[in-house]
């Protein structure tokens, strides 16, 4: 972790009418957040219930920094904490714990005087009830600002090192030999924030002039010739022509799935997993490039983010694409029996490409998780296939970094299907593997993301 580089200058160390400190609505926020994804929602959703509620932008960014970090370096934090206890807090003292994690984050990563965060932690303590807690919290912060750099140079174990969970580093350095400490360290930086430009509105370069004239900078990409970087985080609203569909927020690794599809106007395409759309959308905005697009979700609120997507970006005028929700494994159910000539299977998985955006994986997914998910995966891959033209091509998606969910997945899959062939993917980014091609975190500031072409042959 870097020290001290964030000014958050929403430090209100101001006195309420009693005369006693007010504690930031930011810091209760981050703690009824953190409190919320320790107990096992997800970030999302424990933000939309706390942070997302507060009405002012600047407490808005110091409570998602408060939690995204502490997610983020959790386990290095923990290791702090555990050096300055004499015993650990009990597990019904969890709120001390997480005062204290969002405290060492605040006095290692921002730029607020240590004295304003310690009276911080301190008060808000104190809201908890837990006054006990209070001259504890007050001795263990006071002491790290005293011994920082001794506890920060005593930092060798991996877990703490990196900032992952055991099992998660294991697996990762099992897979990826050469580049494990390439993922976790990608896995610990802030995402970038990516828009994909909608070729029916305009071009990338000239949406980008339309940002600059609006004072907002941004970089192109050398992989996704729709896709610009923005220099700064914004309120996607504030963006030019948001509303009409000029952009959609989109990972510029994501970005690459359309292209793969290799796409023609006579082809009949399905997109299995669909929501919210991204990919969907993507391929609708390359105009003319499909005669028909079937949709499968099995999520019903999700597959309204599909619905509403392609309305804000206008994209149901030449092909009305059919969204069902259903289970793409019980393709009996729904399907018509035509079958089609692209299928994208954008499969569910451990995500474990992403967790630079989602810190929350780290604490939430489980080595019990793999399992359930590839076989889950296999069927889709399965069903799919019954639904493929002949000469058809299949392109399988994740967003993981796992061989079990990518290459292996693959290569079961083509031991099954004598029909099947691997088509190459001629690509400069990423990783050839034995099936398939990989792009890791952080790769061209892109998230992680495994793509497989496949073909049905005669
Ligand atoms: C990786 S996300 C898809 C992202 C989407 N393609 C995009 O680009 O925005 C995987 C999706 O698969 C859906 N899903 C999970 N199991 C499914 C199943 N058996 N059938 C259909 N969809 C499923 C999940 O609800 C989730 O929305």
């Amino acid at each position: 972790m870097q020290s001290k580089k964030k000014n958050n200058k929403n430090n209100k160390n101001s006195k309420s009418k009693d005369g006693r400190a007010k504690v930031s609505l930011a810091r209760q926020a981050s703690l009824k957040a953190l409190k919320l994804v320790f107990d096992g929602k997800s970030l999302s959703a424990a933000q939309a219930k706390t942070i997302e509620n507060l009405d002012d932008t600047r407490d808005r960014g110091l409570a998602n920094e408060l939690v995204n970090g502490v997610l983020r370096w959790r386990w290095q934090l923990e290791f702090f904490v555990s050096a300055l206890l004499s015993k650990p807090l009990k597990a019904k003292d969890s709120d001390v714990q997480i005062i204290l994690l969002m405290s060492l984050y605040e006095l290692l990563e921002c730029r607020t005087p240590d004295y304003a965060i310690i009276n911080e932690a301190v008060e808000l303590v104190r809201k908890t009830g837990k006054r006990w807690a209070d001259g504890l919290v007050n001795a263990v912060l006071r002491r790290f600002t005293r011994e920082k750099e001794e506890l920060v140079s005593s930092v060798s174990e991996d877990q703490a090192k990196y900032s992952h969970p055991d099992w998660l580093i294991k697996k990762i350095q099992n897979d990826w030999p050469e580049n494990w400490q390439q993922i976790l360290n990608a896995n610990n930086q802030r995402p970038d924030f990516w828009l994909r430009v909608n070729k029916r509105y305009s071009s990338a370069e000239k949406y980008q002039q339309m940002l600059q004239e609006n004072e907002i900078e941004s970089v192109g990409s050398a992989i996704s010739d729709q896709a610009l970087k923005l220099l700064q985080g914004i309120d996607v609203r504030q963006l030019p022509d948001f509303s009409l569909g000029a952009v959609s927020v989109q990972d510029v690794g994501a970005q690459l799935s359309a292209g793969l599809l290799n796409l023609d106007k006579h082809q009949r395409l399905l997109d299995l997993c669909a929501a919210p759309g991204g990919k969907t959308c993507h391929i609708l905005e390359l105009g003319d490039t499909i005669k028909a697009l079937v949709a499968v979700e099995s999520d019903e609120i999700r597959m309204q983010r599909v619905e509403e997507n392609i309305q804000r970006l206008k994209l149901d005028a030449d092909v009305v694409p059919e969204l069902i929700i259903a289970d793409a494994r019980e393709y009996k159910q729904w399907w018509d029996g035509l079958t089609f000539d692209r299928i994208l299977i954008d499969a569910p998985c451990s995500a474990s490409g992403v967790i630079r955006r989602h810190p929350d994986i780290k604490t939430h997914r489980r080595p019990t998780d793999i399992e359930p998910l590839v076989k889950l995966q296999s069927e889709i891959l399965q069903a799919a296939w019954q639904m493929l033209a002949v000469g058809g091509e299949m392109l399988y998606v994740t967003c993981s970094v796992f061989k079990d969910e990518n290459q292996y997945q693959i290569q079961q899959f083509l031991k099954k299907q004598s029909d099947a062939k691997e088509l190459p993917i001629d690509a400069e980014w990423g990783h050839e593997c034995d099936h398939g091609r990989q792009l890791l975190p952080g790769e061209y500031e892109a998230d992680g993301f495994y793509f497989c072409r496949i073909q049905k042959t005669a």
